[in-house]
């Protein structure tokens, strides 16, 4: 059985270089972004997240909404266990899997089979596990010969293809997906959201925090807004 439950969080991004930055108008009002605190007008830290609860169980498949900067991607860190909550409790049971867009987790030196095993393992596989899965992996990335070139020479749609192929060689119980349909051609969009389907079908938790309407219905059940790091 799998579970999430984040009790009164409240994640903040100190700012270490604070004097650099003063703020021109406390009044502006803006669209995006956390909450900025300031003191004698210079800022010390992002509040990214403040005071979230949540609880989710067996068969919740969730859909973070929100503008740019209202904090999705600092919620799904946060249960991924990336970062630590300042106030407030996370409690995870489970096998976590995340795919943080991008070329999250990769690195650029390393060549895309050294990525495989090194992320595989950073996921929870063991090395042997590992090595396994890589066929698979190959098959579903499509990268031929460029899974033994470091990974800094893909495109992002490439680095998209290795990073999604690998968080879904193994089904995790709890899958954390942050707006990853961006990137990638046609083609890959529809293999993706195909393969999306069947790990959403056997994860216990899904999470997909997207600025797509369409994906939030077809992937979700359930829905929350964040704004400035709030649930609405
Ligand atoms: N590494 C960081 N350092 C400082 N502030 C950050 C950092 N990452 C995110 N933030 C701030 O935290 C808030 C939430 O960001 P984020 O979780 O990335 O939002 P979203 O994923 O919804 O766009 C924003 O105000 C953003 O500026
Ligand atoms: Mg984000």
């Amino acid at each position: 059985m799998a579970r999430v439950s984040l009790d009164k969080i409240s994640v903040e991004y100190p700012i270490y270089n604070a004097g650099a930055f003063s703020l021109r108008n406390n009044l502006v009002a803006i669209g995006t972004g956390g909450r900025i605190s300031a003191e004698a007008r210079h800022i010390k830290s992002v509040m990214a997240l403040e005071d979230v609860t949540l609880e989710l169980n067996d068969g919740d498949r969730l859909g973070l909404v929100g503008h740019n900067g209202s904090g999705k991607s600092t919620l799904l860190r946060t249960i991924a266990g990336i970062y630590q909550p300042v106030r407030g409790s996370v409690e995870v049971e489970g096998r976590v899997s995340t795919v943080f867009g991008l070329g999250a987790g990769l690195q650029p030196e390393l060549s895309g089979y050294d990525n495989i095993i090194r992320m595989s393992m950073m996921l929870g596989a063991t090395r042997a596990q590992a090595e396994a899965a890589i066929p698979d992996i190959e098959d579903f990335s499509e990268l031929g010969n460029f899974l033994a070139m470091p990974v800094r020479t893909y495109s992002a749609g490439m680095s998209m293809r290795l990073n999604f192929a690998v968080a879904t060689a193994s089904y995790p119980e709890i899958l954390l997906v942050d707006e990853i349909f961006g990137a990638g051609d046609a083609e890959f969009q529809v293999k993706a959201q195909k393969r999306m389907n069947e790990f959403v079908e056997k994860a216990s938790i899904f999470i997909l925090a997207s600025h797509s309407e369409q994906l939030i219905k077809k992937f979700t059940n359930n829905t929350v807004q964040l704004r400035h790091g709030r649930i609405m």
